[in-house]
């Protein structure tokens, strides 16, 4: 092996060991994936789904990309999601964003780093959602903090407006949007409380997180 031995041989033992646990266990996997959940989620390396969930291989779809930004015109999430509802048939959606994310970061100090700017422009969006609110705040590491948890909110919004959820909802398909954090420093989720389950409860149940995320911190 010319590059990155280590890894193809984690890779053997990892497989050994799965097999060793339940014999079937690759097999039943190639002939159907049946996951529960689809996890929109943060590219960073510290934020890995399935470990921070204790979920097996098949058991949560996955997408992630930079600062888990639900935009309405990305086909690659709306294709992901029109797979995880319509053919998958997940009953849960979680939005999970993270503390210390380095693109909200970007997206609130401002200054160009070429291409990314354009997606960070959505998360520059949600602050500006709650702008009085979030420049009110003492320092720059709790504007950081809030608009982790005010930018989950915001993606779970996004979520539910796409066509895709709507439609899931009129035909009366099963399905729960949830905002979730995660804290790098102490490896816990944390439920920001916008589970969401009908076009109906969108407007309410996203104004009285917001609210419980501003209820936590003292502004200026
Ligand atoms: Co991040």
């Amino acid at each position: 092996m010319k590059y990155l031995p280590e890894l193809f041989a984690a890779n053997a033992r990892w497989a050994e060991e799965m097999r060793a646990v339940d014999p079937g266990f690759f097999a039943g996997l190639a002939a159907l994936q049946n996951p529960g959940y689809l996890w929109i989620g943060c590219s960073d390396s510290r934020v890995p789904a399935n470990q921070i969930t204790g979920l097996k291989p098949g058991e949560i779809f996955v997408h992630r990309n930079v600062a888990n930004v639900v935009v309405h015109t990305d086909l690659n999430c709306l294709s992901v999601m029109q797979y995880a509802i319509e053919v998958l048939k997940v009953q849960h959606i979680i939005v999970c964003g993270h503390y210390g994310c380095g693109g909200v970061r970007a997206a609130l100090e401002g200054p160009s780093l070429g291409l990314i700017d354009n997606w960070l422009r959505h998360i520059q969006d949600a602050r500006d959602r709650h702008l009085d609110f979030i420049t009110a705040l003492p320092d720059d590491a709790t504007r950081w903090q809030a608009l982790c948890e005010l930018n989950v909110i915001e993606q779970v919004r996004n979520v539910a407006r796409t066509t895709l959820v709507g439609d899931a909802w009129q035909r009366g398909q099963s399905l729960i949007l949830h905002g979730w954090i995660y804290g790098l420093k102490d490896g816990r989720l944390q439920d920001l409380q916008t589970s969401l389950k009908s076009s109906a409860e969108l407007d309410t149940v996203i104004a009285e997180a917001v609210a419980t995320v501003r209820s936590r911190y003292v502004t200026r």
